[in-house]
């Protein structure tokens, strides 16, 4: 058998991975090893689904026939240190420590199984939000991405079949012909949210979906069928089932989807070209090009696909074409979004309009162009994958979103990581301040703000998703840390998180510079706040549930990259 063994160093933070198994095995790394694991191993075992490496497929793809089959040796193996959800029935879960619970979490539990929506019976999601007092909108649907934090919440507390009612009936909507005014939109396009209608009269319930058709900006979510594959990874690795990922209804959505990312253009760059408001911040931000919060997702989905698609006639061709990506994909992100001290002084020496393939600076940034803010903003030790990477365009915010998934997708190398996680901690009063966690910092301001936002009343400075402080990034800031060793940082996080959430009705975002008021048009009781908590405290409490939303760095696509200032220890 083989053997898998993680050195931890003092402060709790992974040194290395030695191991004398291959990198298929490392793609299972053993999270439960990590520090501050608070219960013993759950050894009632469900087997896993099939988990493919790339190195299972290199470039030139020769697959090593051995190789499946010392995989599901292996899993056999590893997979008892992942503990596939505990069916708790409807009550809320107690402690797996032998300590009482925060008071905050049963409130939390109530609060979010009110926001259950039905459809003929069944639980197919939740709600956005269930604030009376304000005017609906469109908080009365289900959102995918809203959804995620509350389908995590549900199978790590062994309740799985709302998330797979979840995922089947926005699988069929994926399949509706999807139009705005004439144009007819990609096959693949999954919705950004959905309602059910009841008839009284007829006593019937349907579905409506919205593509962007509806929502503010027409702009389709690019992010809905990246968030749907890696749920559909989460459920898979949760439950053991491995069923629904295989039918073929499945199998098509995924590569509905693949075909939609993977599609052949006028590229130039192996990022997604999007446009403003496709993803989490939602309305015109600056956004739009090639957005860390899209990049981080897109690659996260790459490589849960990798590891659903059947390699039979249909998948095969697609497999290739992932492998392919990520590997670019990797280098691309690695090389030219990553940002540490070392990386910006070189930038701020520039030179420009240099042609050919000698060039330095590839895309013709000017010096210039970089903000005041950013030179104090820079630690000695620490880095972050920037916003945005374009021709003469390199936009230095600092988004919440994409570099945590960064790091859990291991978009982002071990010492990357770390460096992202040396930032947070160095600049802890602006991305964290009173309340967890900025979307994005800084916030843009006067004149800045009327071109970027197309003056915008909802996204004043340090306000939504200009510079404001969203609960709901306190799970992934959580799943982030544990993946690299550092809990303590999120444990700080949720202790902010505690003095207020429940005191303020959960509110959906906070104002201000350090996050201490709630926000202009917050919405109270937001579904996610409520659910992004629940996750991050159930993560810290029992650390191997990271195994559903983390993958482990697959050592095939690390690019021969020179050391940088913050990669040291
Ligand atoms: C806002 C957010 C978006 C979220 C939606 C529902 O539009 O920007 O990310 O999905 O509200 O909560």
């Amino acid at each position: 058998m083989s053997k898998l063994s993680v050195d931890v160093t003092q402060n709790g933070s992974v040194k290395s991975i030695d191991t004398s198994c291959t990198v298929d095995e490392i793609e299972e790394f053993d999270f439960s090893r990590l520090p501050d694991r608070p219960r013993p191993l759950n050894m009632e075992r469900q087997r896993s689904f099939d988990e493919r490496s790339l190195s299972e497929l290199p470039i030139g793809f020769s697959p090593h026939p051995s190789s499946r089959a010392e995989n599901t040796r292996l899993l056999d193996h590893l997979d008892c240190v992942f503990s596939p959800g505990r069916r708790s029935g409807f009550n809320t879960p107690r402690s797996q420590t032998g300590f009482e619970p925060h008071p905050m979490v049963a409130e939390a539990w109530d609060a979010l199984r009110r926001t259950l929506v039905y459809f003929r019976g069944q639980p197919v999601g939740t709600i956005a939000a269930l604030d009376s007092s304000d005017e609906k909108l469109n908080y009365d649907q289900v959102f995918v991405r809203d959804f995620v934090p509350s389908a995590l919440a549900f199978l790590m507390n062994g309740e799985p079949e709302i998330v797979k009612n979840f995922l089947l009936k926005t699988l069929r909507l994926q399949s509706w012909e999807k139009k705005i005014d004439r144009f007819q939109l990609g096959e693949g396009v999954m919705p950004a949210s959905f309602k059910v209608l009841h008839d009284p009269v007829r006593n019937t319930e349907t579905l409506i979906a919205d593509f962007g058709e509806s929502a503010i900006g027409r702009v389709a979510p690019v992010d809905s069928g990246f968030w749907w594959i890696i749920l559909l990874r989460a459920y898979t690795k949760s439950t053991g089932d491995s069923s629904l990922a295989e039918m073929p209804e499945c199998q098509k959505g995924i590569r509905l989807i693949m075909s939609l990312c993977l599609s052949e253009g006028f590229d130039t760059f192996p990022t997604l070209l999007c446009a403003d408001g496709c993803c989490m911040i939602d309305r015109r931000m600056g956004v739009y090009g090639y957005p860390i919060e899209i990049q981080a997702l897109f690659f996260m989905a790459l490589r849960c696909a990798l590891l659903l698609l059947k390699q039979d006639a249909e998948g095969k061709e697609f497999v290739e074409r992932i492998v392919k990506r990520l590997h670019a994909l990797s280098f691309h992100m690695r090389s030219y979004f990553w940002l540490d001290l070392k990386q910006l002084n070189g930038i701020y020496r520039y030179k420009t309009e240099e042609y050919s393939h000698t060039a330095v600076n590839k895309f013709n940034v000017m010096p210039d162009s970089l903000p005041e803010w950013i030179f104090d903003f820079m630690p000695t030790h620490g880095g972050y994958f920037i916003g945005n990477v374009g021709p003469s365009k390199m936009d230095f915010r600092w988004f919440c979103l994409g570099n945590c998934i960064a790091i859990l997708s291991s978009l982002a190398t071990l010492e990357q990581s770390h460096a992202i996680m040396d930032l947070i901690e160095s600049r802890w009063e602006e991305l964290v301040g009173d309340m967890p966690l900025k979307v994005c910092y800084p916030a843009i301001e006067s004149h800045e703000w009327r071109i970027v936002t197309g003056c915008d009343p909802k996204n004043t400075r340090w306000s939504y998703h200009n510079g404001g402080s969203w609960p709901v990034l306190l799970w992934l800031l959580t799943a982030a840390c544990i993946k690299v060793g550092r809990p303590q940082i999120a444990r700080h996080a949720i202790e902010l998180a505690e003095t207020r959430l429940l005191k303020d009705n959960w509110p959906e975002y906070y104002d201000g510079k350090l996050g201490r008021y709630i926000g202009k048009q917050a919405r109270k009781f937001q579904t996610w706040s409520i659910a992004g908590y629940l996750v991050a405290k159930m993560m810290l409490e029992d650390p191997s549930h990271l195994g559903m939303v983390a993958l482990e760095e697959d050592k095939q696509m690390t690019p021969l990259m020179r050391r940088s200032a913050s990669w040291t220890f």
